[in-house]
């Protein structure tokens, strides 16, 4: 078990001198993208307590491969400094580091049969002990009770004797993953190992690798661009957009009190609805639509903003749409819109136990889309989240009461959230 520490930790790639070149002769030289090399992660601060389960979730690109590379030691630091069970790794080799790294493709040793593969690395391990009959022997018994152990946990008992030619795709990665567990390192790293595997065994090895690790206590960072893995693996969770860590915390508290805009989007599935709405003192958001009193809580964090403009944001689950009166489209009397929206359903998506109701705002001013990362809010979409027995069919109007004590505020300009203050 080992503390991993990271501190204001920079990555530049430089740019390929063919490309360097390219961009010189375009020459625009009113953009410093393209002469100079951008970094790919900046200032990042991040802890993995010993025998931690962190997860590191981000969209694609974001930079978490090459945090993880940064770590393994298979690149080097720009700027920074890592720390690996107190031990300062900044020129240390990937071999000098005791950490085990589990690829999305991960390369197995092809002419080695599964059993061996798991095996490898402890074989390696066990060279540099004393030679000695009687040692050896406990040596390999401890070996093959290592990996039958693994095996066993990981549901490849029956693939001990195939070649990994002979393995699909899914069970290749099992192997990969037992391997990196038969090692017993300080830490382990694993780059979106699940992805390639299918839904059903996803979940599963999702739940394997959780006990396991929980078992094992080894500190693991563990990659994905999957907030449902995220929020279902990780103890804590550090969410990554563009190089920088934009918060760190537990799921739970990831959910319910996003640090800004992009989390709060990013983490939750279906994503939250935003709408911009104007403050007005005191506790009241109003919108061409409808008006929404809060809660007493919000008068402190509030007192700046009388008379701007704030983005409310709204999770799909947190509307009520269960009572049958609500379904009547009610005459628009102005008390009739307060902490209510009422939307046009388009479009259904049916999973059995509940469904996914897409509906479009019937008095609608909906927030400019200011980044990539806010789909929704390009059209005046409102998505919502009803019992699977909630009967209700495309064209039908819909009055939805928002749960004014689960709404979330944002600051315009920033996106940071506003938080209540009880
Ligand atoms: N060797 C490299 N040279 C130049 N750019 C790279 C290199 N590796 C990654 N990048 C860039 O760094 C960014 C982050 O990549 P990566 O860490 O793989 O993201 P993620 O794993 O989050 O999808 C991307 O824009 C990618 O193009
Ligand atoms: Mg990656």
């Amino acid at each position: 078990m080992a503390k991993v520490l990271l501190e204001n930790v920079y990555k530049t790639f430089q740019p390929s001198p063919q490309k360097f070149q390219k961009n010189l002769a375009e020459s625009d030289c009113s953009n410093p993208e393209l002469t100079v090399p951008q970094a790919v992660l900046r200032q990042i601060n991040l802890t993995a307590e010993a025998g931690e389960f962190l997860v590191l979730v981000g969209p694609s690109g974001c930079g978490k491969s090459t945090l993880l590379r940064l770590i393994a030691g298979l690149e080097p630091l720009s700027a920074g400094n890592i720390w690996i069970g107190g031990t300062l790794v900044n020129n240390l080799p990937p071999k000098a580091r005791d950490i085990a790294m589990v690829f999305q493709n991960y390369a197995l040793y092809p002419h080695l049969r599964v059993y061996d593969n798991l095996a490898f690395g402890l074989r390696r391990m066990g060279r540099q002990l004393p030679a000695g009959s009687g040692f050896q022997a406990q040596q390999q018994k401890t070996i093959s009770d290592r990996v039958l152990r693994v095996a066993e946990l990981l549901q490849i008992e029956s693939l001990l004797k195939r070649y990994p030619k002979e393995l699909s795709g899914g069970q290749k990665q099992r192997v990969a993953l037992g391997r990196a567990i038969a090692r017993n390192p300080q830490v382990f790293l694993m780059d979106e190992p699940l992805s390639n595997l299918d839904a059903r065994l996803r979940t599963e090895t999702r739940a394997q690798i959780v006990e396991l690790q929980r078992d094992l206590g080894i500190t693991t960072i563990y990659v994905t661009h999957d907030q449902t893995e995220a929020m279902t693996m990780g103890s804590r969770i550090a969410v990554m957009d563009r190089g920088q860590i934009q918060q760190i915390a537990s799921p739970l508290e990831i959910y319910n009190t996003p640090a800004n805009r992009f989390v709060a989007e990013f983490m939750g599935s279906p994503p939250m609805n935003f709408l911009s709405v104007q403050y007005t003192k005191t506790l009241l958001l109003t919108h061409p639509g409808f008006q929404i009193v809060l809660p007493y809580s919000w008068e402190h964090p509030l007192q700046s903003y009388d008379q701007k403009s704030i983005i409310l944001g709204i999770r799909p689950e947190h509307f009520r749409v269960n009572s049958l009166e609500l379904k009547l489209d009610l005459t628009s009397d102005s008390t009739a819109n307060l902490n209510r929206l009422k939307i046009r359903v388009h479009r259904l998506e049916s999973l059995g136990h509940e469904t996914l109701v897409y509906g479009e705002l019937v008095y609608g001013e909906l927030v400019q889309p200011q980044s990539r990362n806010f789909s929704l809010t390009k059209s005046a979409q409102i998505l919502v989240r009803v019992s699977g027995e909630f009967a209700v069919t495309a064209g039908d109007l819909l009055w939805l009461e928002v749960m004014v004590d689960k709404l979330q505020l944002f600051d315009s300009e920033t996106g940071l959230s506003l938080l209540p203050k009880p």
